[in-house]
């Protein structure tokens, strides 16, 4: 496995593969849903790529940039068994150079749900994204539906860009307590931690009214609302029945494919996590 840090590097290497390329974006403080991805990408290409770029342009000032855990050696060693192909490892100075002065920025999907609480997120996502695009050249790339704002919007990009990589999306993977693994996991106490499956569970009792008939979504919102509630730890940012497609907030009878999502709080640090219901 190659470790490559510099753009020249990259390119030489990127350069000597033929055949379809693989791309794995991440942050790093990689878990068994990042390695799910991995797995995905050996198994569809002849190569895989992973990229760990803790990308400032995506956090605010009041978030956890600085806090943002760091566990190289082990995600290289976790990498290295999965056998990756090369880890890009960029540092800021050479993704956001001085006079850096680009975005890209997705306006219509972007603005619903996270972005509702995060404005200026999904910019910086598109951005860094679009940016390791250009400097990978994948045929592949694959996201998780955890993250389910973050796939539509890049799947939104790569279509308004006429880009012709390939997405892939990969189911979420939950631990035992049905918890979405994430690497902010890495920030909750065991109680905390143990409070955290509060968020499936609440999804999952969405899910189960949507499929025994329910059409209203207050009603559904607050029937969640009252599940987060049996958590003292739990403080909800927000609960949204959305348009699947569209990720528009549902007020009226709900219709169609449905993205249950939420973001939750507990014991102050921030998860997010969705379910989907399908009409068919
Ligand atoms: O999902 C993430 O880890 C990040 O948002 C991504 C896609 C690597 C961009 O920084």
């Amino acid at each position: 496995m190659r470790t490559i840090t510099t753009l020249s590097e990259f390119k030489q290497f990127r350069d000597s593969l033929s055949g379809t390329i693989g791309f794995v974006p991440t942050m790093g403080a990689l878990h068994e849903g990042h390695l799910s991805l991995v797995n995905k990408s050996n198994h569809t290409c002849d190569y895989t790529i992973v990229s760990i770029f803790v990308n400032p342009t995506q956090f605010t000032q009041n978030e956890d940039l600085s806090t943002y855990p760091k566990p190289l050696e082990k995600d290289s060693t976790l990498l290295k068994a999965f056998k990756v192909d090369a880890i890009f490892l960029p540092t800021n100075e050479i993704m956001y150079p001085e006079g850096f002065s680009t975005f890209v920025n997705e306006e219509i999907l972007s603005r619903e749900l996270e972005g509702k609480s995060r404005p200026s997120f999904f910019k910086g996502v598109t951005t860094i994204v679009a940016k390791l695009f250009n400097i990978v050249n994948p045929t592949h790339t694959f996201f998780g539906e955890k993250d389910a704002q973050q796939l539509r919007v890049i799947q939104k990009m790569v279509s308004d860009l006429n880009s012709s990589i390939q997405i892939i999306s990969c189911s979420t993977v939950r631990e035992k307590s049905g918890l979405a693994m994430s690497s902010r996991n890495e920030y909750l106490s065991a109680e905390s931690r143990q409070s955290a499956y509060i968020i499936y569970k609440g999804l999952k009792h969405g899910l189960s009214l949507l499929k025994n008939g329910e059409r209203n979504p207050d009603v559904i919102r607050e029937e969640i609302t009252k599940i987060f509630q049996l958590e003292p730890l739990a403080k909800v940012d927000y609960i949204s029945i959305s348009d699947n497609i569209s990720l528009e907030e549902i007020n009226g009878e709900i219709a169609g494919d449905i993205l249950i999502s939420t973001a939750v709080y507990i014991d102050d640090i921030r998860l997010i996590d969705n379910i989907t219901y399908s009409s068919d």
